[in-house]
């Protein structure tokens, strides 16, 4: 039985929530470089089966949402500048180098990823399932932020591949789900991909 403190916070946290989505859709009119972000239908939402995904449109930076499982699965596609700054903040990790089981084999690596250009995660936080904002500026929250995701629920920050800082609420790295690449343009998440692939 949850105690009338953490119905508070589950309640906060669907609040915050819904806003961050809609505040996610009007950053993507102004600063967050953006490509989509596709709210799941019923039937969407209703299907376990892979999603397709065309990698194509991504230009380095940018960010593209789709609905798998009824959560969103962010793909980024990371510049090398981006990929640089990740070995810089293992100090400062939780879980650097990703131990915990929160992603397939083939993604435990320091990019967390199969191919390192293009980040694959459920944008779920791991404190209490708020949806994380995109912040890959240098300096954008904090002067030494190198860039990543920061929660505004509670103030949890991951770096570029999804690794939770320590001192945050959030106790664990974001998930990598499982997904496959079909072509060098097109993932299916969902799917698992042969270890050591690409
Ligand atoms: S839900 Fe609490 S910090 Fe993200």
């Amino acid at each position: 039985m949850a105690t009338k403190e953490e119905v508070d916070l589950a309640r906060r946290c669907f609040l915050m929530r819904a806003t961050t989505t809609l505040g996610g859709l009007g950053l993507a009119a102004t600063s967050i470089p953006f490509v989509s972000y596709w709210l799941p239908s019923a039937d969407t939402e209703a299907a376990a089966g892979p999603v397709t995904v065309d990698l194509s449109p991504l230009k380095p930076g940018e960010q593209l949402t789709v609905a798998w499982q009824g959560k969103p699965v962010w793909v980024i596609r990371r510049t090398p500048e981006m990929l640089d700054t990740l070995p810089k903040l293992n100090d400062f990790l939780r879980d650097p180098f990703s131990s915990e089981d929160q992603q397939p084999a083939y993604a435990k690596n320091i990019a967390r990823a199969i191919n390192p250009e293009y980040f694959v995660a459920v944008g779920v936080c791991t404190h209490l399932g708020c949806i994380p904002t995109y912040r890959p500026d240098p300096g954008s929250i904090s002067p030494s932020w190198l860039g990543g995701f920061y929660c505004p629920c509670h103030g949890s920050m991951y770096d570029l591949a999804g690794r939770v800082y320590k001192n945050v609420p959030a106790p664990l790295n974001l998930v990598i789900p499982s997904y496959t690449y079909q072509n060098d343009h097109t993932v299916v998440i969902g799917e698992d991909s042969p270890v050591g692939a690409k």
